[in-house]
């Protein structure tokens, strides 16, 4: 494959042989020729020596396949890629891949998204090379009840991963809204198909807000970059692929234990909202209280004026701050 001719190339100091890439890549010369010269094309610096070999010089920002797969050291997240440059949303192409079959671990990236999909049928707004709009597709074989926590994990491995990568004081508004700042900088859209009564597949929706410099006037006060909270930019393959290795470890956690009880202490170090005052949108009636952190099934714990404790579970209502989103 061209990305393991990308991997053995880029992961050789020096100059690496035309034989062991042949034994290497199980491929003939001439299918490696033909790779480096797609890959050259690409933007790739790769120069060839006669008696040498080949030798990476550098490398563009990219987030092609071939770039990802070169160098994903995950089990199962994002072994399959399918790169588009252009889609209406990558949810909306993780579900036409879910019905061809895609196995569990298939992602979805894409250059650019157009008419992407927010939670409680709001829109999300990408920002083409300065974003990102990945989906993963799961197929998970616990109970339907479950399904809820998954964005949990996948928002624990994005602040993981921004929080690592940029030193900013990430957090997490919960459910799974990743801020910075008290703005969003991503935000998480799970999907969930059926059959019989149990999952087919979960698709978990990722936008990040890396290298945009400014956002919409009716965007500013609620979103965020990378970028602009720290002034440098960031590679988009670097945090796909660290978000896919973090998403791994904490998924293969949670399906071992059943439920977030291994998780719940790191989340709640994210947690915005623990030990905050919230006001509740239950339809039933809003009310305040305290938010004193999740259960081991991702509910919020309230703690209201009467003393009470409730369970607020993600999907029936939305929590704010008492002045404000967060
Ligand atoms: C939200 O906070 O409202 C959720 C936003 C989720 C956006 C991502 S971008 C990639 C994926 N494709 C979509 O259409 N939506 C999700």
């Amino acid at each position: 494959m061209k990305s393991d001719i990308l991997k053995l190339i880029r992961i050789t100091k020096e100059y690496i042989s035309m034989d062991m890439l042949k034994t290497g890549c199980n491929m003939s010369e001439g299918a490696i020729k033909t790779s480096v010269n797609q890959l050259i094309e690409a933007g790739y610096d790769i120069e060839y020596d006669k008696e040498k070999g080949y030798h990476m010089n550098s490398y563009p920002e990219n987030i092609s396949s071939t770039e990802l797969l070169s160098r994903n050291n995950c089990i199962w997240a994002g072994k399959n890629i399918f790169y588009r440059k252009e889609v209406f949303s990558t949810n909306e192409e993780a579900k036409m891949i879910a019905e061809d079959g895609k196995p569990h671990g298939s992602l979805i990236v894409a250059e650019n998204q157009v008419a992407g999909k927010g939670r409680k049928g709001r829109s999300w707004v990408s920002d083409g090379r300065n974003s990102i709009a990945m989906s993963l597709l799961l197929r998970p074989t616990f109970d339907v009840e479950k399904a809820s926590m998954v964005k949990f994990i996948m928002a624990l491995a994005v602040a993981d991963v921004l929080s690592k990568l940029t030193t900013l004081d990430v957090k997490i508004k919960w459910p799974n809204d990743v801020i910075v700042n008290n703005k969003k900088v991503c935000g998480i859209l799970t999907e969930m198909g059926t059959e019989n009564g149990s999952i087919d597949h979960i698709i978990v929706g990722v936008g990040i807000n890396v290298n945009q410099k400014l956002f919409s006037e009716d965007l500013q006060d609620k979103a965020t970059s990378l970028f602009i909270e720290k002034g440098e930019r960031y590679s988009r393959a670097d945090i796909i692929l660290a978000v896919l290795e973090f998403f791994e470890y904490y998924y293969d956690i949670f399906v071992d234990s059943g439920d977030l009880s291994d998780v719940v202490a790191v989340y709640e170090g994210y947690l915005v909202n623990k030990d905050k005052e919230v006001k509740v949108f239950d339809p039933k009636g809003e009310y305040k209280g305290i938010a004193t952190g999740i259960n081991d099934y991702g509910e919020l714990v309230v703690q209201k004026e009467d003393g009470k404790f409730v369970r607020v579970s993600s999907g029936e209502v939305s929590v704010r701050g008492v002045y404000g989103y967060v």
